[in-house]
C-alpha cells in the first residue's frame, strides 16, 4: 500500500461516519462535564471533524482510543485543555453588537459616574466572561478610555477570562490581522492600535495604555466555583451560554448576578434573550440587564 492510500485510508477512518455512537456520547457527556458545552446529535459531524487532528496528531486510531486516552493516559489534563480548544466555537470581533458599547457610552459611565461623586468611590470593574481573543474586552476599554482619558484618575480594571487557552494567547498579546480593524472608524484606528512593520505589516496592535487595563485568565464559566471574589459594575458573557443546557445557562445567570453591583449591567449575545432571565435580572432592553438593588423596606 502506498503511503498515499494508507493516508486516505486514516482520513476515511477519521470522518464523521466513523464515530460509533457509544464514543460519541462519552466523548459529549465528557465535554459537558468539562467545559458546559452542550452538543447534540446534529454535532457529531463537527465534533469528529475538530478532533480529528488531535487523534491524528496523538497517533491514535479513532475516538474510541481517544476517550480512553483522556481518561486514562492525559493525567495532567494538557490533551483535556487541547480538545477544549478544538471544541469551542471562537467567532468575535471588535465592537460586536455596537449598541451595548452605545449604552456604556451613554448610560453606563453617566450611571457610573454618579455613584462615584455620592460615594467617592473611583473603582470600576468589569468582567468579559467569554473574552475570546479579546476583542470585547478591548472594546470596552476603548470605549472607557475614550470617555475618561489615559490620566483618569479612576481605579478601573477589565478581566477578560475564557476556557481556551489559545485564543488566551492571542489576546494576550494583542496583535491581529489589520483586516479585523478595517471597520472600525480611522481616528479609533489610529489613537488605539499601532500598525506592524516588516514580517508584521499586515498586522495592527492594541497599545499599551489599553492592555494594562485588561487582564486575562483561563477560566471555566461553567465550574462550580469561581477562584475570586468581588463585584462588578459590567459583566459581559455573550453568544456563550447558546453553547450551554437551559439548566446550565440558569445556573450561570444565576451566578453571575450574584457577581454584580447593585445597579450593574449584564449583557448577553443577542440570540440568549430568554424570558426566564427575569427571575434573576431586570430587562433594560437589547440583550442588557439590570441587576435589581436590595429591596427598601417600603416595597
Ligand atoms: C463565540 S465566542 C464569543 C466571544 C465574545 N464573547 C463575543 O461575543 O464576541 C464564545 C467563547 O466562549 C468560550 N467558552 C466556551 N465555553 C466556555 C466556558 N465554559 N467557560 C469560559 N469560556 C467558554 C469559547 O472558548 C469562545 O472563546
Amino acid at each position: 500500500m502506498s503511503v498515499y492510500t494508507a493516508r486516505n485510508t486514516k482520513h476515511r477512518e477519521l470522518s464523521g461516519d466513523a464515530i460509533s455512537t457509544r464514543a460519541f456520547e462519552q466523548l459529549r457527556d465528557f465535554i459537558r462535564a468539562e467545559s458546559g458545552i452542550s452538543l447534540g446529535s446534529a454535532k457529531r459531524d463537527l465534533l469528529c471533524s475538530r478532533l480529528a487532528r488531535r487523534i491524528r496528531h496523538l497517533g491514535l486510531r479513532g475516538y474510541d482510543e481517544y476517550y480512553h486516552h483522556l481518561l486514562t493516559v492525559d493525567r495532567d489534563g494538557t490533551e483535556l485543555q487541547q480538545m477544549v480548544n478544538c471544541v469551542t466555537t471562537t467567532k468575535t470581533d471588535f465592537f460586536r453588537e455596537s449598541h451595548h458599547f452605545d449604552f456604556l457610552r451613554n448610560h453606563a459611565i453617566r450611571q457610573w459616574r454618579a455613584n462615584a461623586a455620592a460615594t467617592s468611590n473611583f473603582k470600576l470593574r468589569i468582567w468579559s466572561t467569554a473574552c475570546s481573543r479579546g476583542h470585547e474586552p478591548y472594546s470596552v476599554a476603548i470605549t472607557l478610555m475614550d470617555h475618561f482619558g489615559p490620566r483618569v484618575g479612576w481605579d478601573i480594571k477589565i478581566l477578560g477570562t475564557d476556557i481556551n487557552t489559545d485564543v488566551l494567547e492571542i489576546a494576550e498579546r494583542g496583535i491581529y490581522p489589520i483586516e479585523e480593524i478595517a471597520d472600525l472608524p480611522r481616528e479609533v484606528r489610529d489613537r488605539h492600535f499601532m500598525k506592524g512593520t516588516g514580517r508584521w505589516v499586515r498586522t495592527v496592535r492594541v497599545r499599551d495604555e489599553l492592555r494594562r487595563m485588561v487582564a486575562f485568565r483561563r477560566l471555566n464559566i461553567a465550574a462550580s466555583d469561581w477562584p475570586f471574589q468581588g463585584a462588578f459594575n459590567a459583566i459581559f458573557c455573550r453568544n456563550v451560554m447558546i453553547y450551554f443546557d437551559e439548566p446550565q445557562q440558569r445556573q450561570l445567570v444565576a451566578k453571575l448576578s450574584e457577581r454584580l453591583e447593585s445597579g450593574g449591567n449584564l449583557f448577553l449575545g443577542h440570540s440568549e434573550n430568554q424570558s426566564w432571565l427575569t427571575n434573576y435580572v431586570e430587562p433594560l432592553g437589547q440583550t442588557i440587564y439590570c441587576k435589581r438593588g436590595p429591596l427598601s423596606t417600603n416595597d
